[in-house]
């Protein structure tokens, strides 16, 4: 079938195929030798319909856990967050804890590499330190319908 097939056609073929098997070798690659995977911290499962009903996220807020170290229970719904705001010292360790109260939303505090996705029915964890005082706007990242651009807040990191 590939005899009479022109020479340009043939080329062409080669390239696309090509460009197939390299895009597909590098995420390969990535993925096995650099750990290069979806988004991990989120192990812990939880019955979606409990959520705010159910230890942690029945009581949010932000707690201090030790000498300059922070809990962050989140909980997050169309469409905010709550708490929507928070307050802590430069320089603390911050874990947060969150989940969704419905349906897949997003978390990413501009001017960090916190970039969080919140699955209903998952925990996701991550621990950051702010180490620049200011205020660090949260968004949603992840459109969850009608009201997803008014899903934000922020976090107020003091001197
Ligand atoms: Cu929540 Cu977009």
């Amino acid at each position: 079938m590939f005899e009479d097939m022109p020479k340009l056609e043939k080329i062409w073929l080669t390239i696309g195929i090509g460009s197939l098997i390299i895009f597909l070798l590098i995420t390969g690659v990535l993925a096995v030798s650099m750990g290069l995977n979806p988004p991990d911290g989120m192990e812990t499962t939880i019955e979606p319909e409990l959520v705010d009903t159910a230890p942690p996220f029945d009581n949010t807020g932000v707690e201090k856990i030790g000498p300059n170290e922070y809990e962050v229970t989140m909980l997050s719904f169309m469409f905010g967050y709550d708490p929507n705001t928070i307050t802590i010292p430069k320089g603390a360790k911050v874990h947060f804890k969150m989940t969704s109260k419905d349906v897949l939303h997003g978390l990413h505090i501009a001017g960090t590499p916190l970039n969080l996705m919140l699955q209903p029915g998952r925990v996701t964890e991550y621990t950051h330190t702010f180490k620049e005082p200011g205020e660090y706007l949260f968004v949603c990242h992840e459109y969850c319908g009608i009201g997803h651009q008014v899903m934000y807040g922020k976090v107020i990191v003091e001197d």
